[in-house]
């Protein structure tokens, strides 16, 4: 896949690979990677913004920029991935960025687009996944956090970590200021992550 994805870039110079960004919520990670992808030595264009919640903040994002954007209700999973899958495959989507987006995908999704899926997660994998991450670092008084971009396997996030970002955790952080520090390393982690996939 990866190669693919390298040669895609190579050989046309300017063919981008076509990404989708799949959103819950506030969507700052989302707003990053469109701003990423304006670059003019971008090697991703963004064409599809799914998202399991009509009311994601994130939306907004898309909108602005004009990329299409598609809500699915996650209430019968098996159906939203069924017409995720079709969306995915009209508009030739090639890569997969989940940023913010909390449902958890199933095995045969993931199956589908093996090598092709990569999450951001707040915390220095392995080490605290699953949610309530800020949390759990400060009550148990860790020194340091961090943000890791990974791909997506069948095990929550257990995939191949591509890069991570370590910050250190001080003794007046709350769990909403280090969640702030962590999302300012997120936006610039996940575009060096992308380029660096595209790169191997
Ligand atoms: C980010 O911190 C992201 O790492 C986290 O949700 C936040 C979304 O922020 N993702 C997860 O916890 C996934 N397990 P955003 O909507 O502003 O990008």
């Amino acid at each position: 896949m990866e190669i693919r994805l390298n040669s895609m870039v190579q050989s046309t110079g300017l063919k981008k690979v076509k990404c989708s960004v799949f959103i819950s919520g506030t969507g700052s990670n989302l707003k990053s990677l469109i701003h990423f992808s304006k670059k003019k030595n971008s090697p991703i264009s963004i064409e599809l913004i799914i998202s399991d919640n009509a009311n994601a903040k994130g939306l907004k994002f898309g909108k602005i920029f004009k990329i299409s954007n598609k809500v699915f209700n996650f209430k019968n999973r098996l159906i939203a991935e069924k017409k995720i899958i079709s969306e995915i495959k009209k508009k030739k989507i090639k890569l997969i960025c989940l940023a913010g987006f909390m449902k958890i995908l199933s095995k045969s999704f993931i199956k589908n687009f093996k090598g092709k899926i990569l999450n951001i997660h707040p915390s220095l994998l392995p080490k605290y996944k699953g949610l309530y991450t800020h949390k759990r670092a400060i009550l148990n008084r860790e020194k340091y956090s961090g943000c890791t971009v990974h791909f997506v396997s069948s095990r929550l996030d257990s995939g191949k970590i591509i890069l991570q970002k370590k910050i250190r955790i001080s003794k007046f952080d709350t769990t909403k200021s280090l969640a702030r520090k962590i999302l300012i390393q997120e936006h610039k982690l996940y575009p060096e992550a992308i380029r660096k996939v595209i790169s191997l």
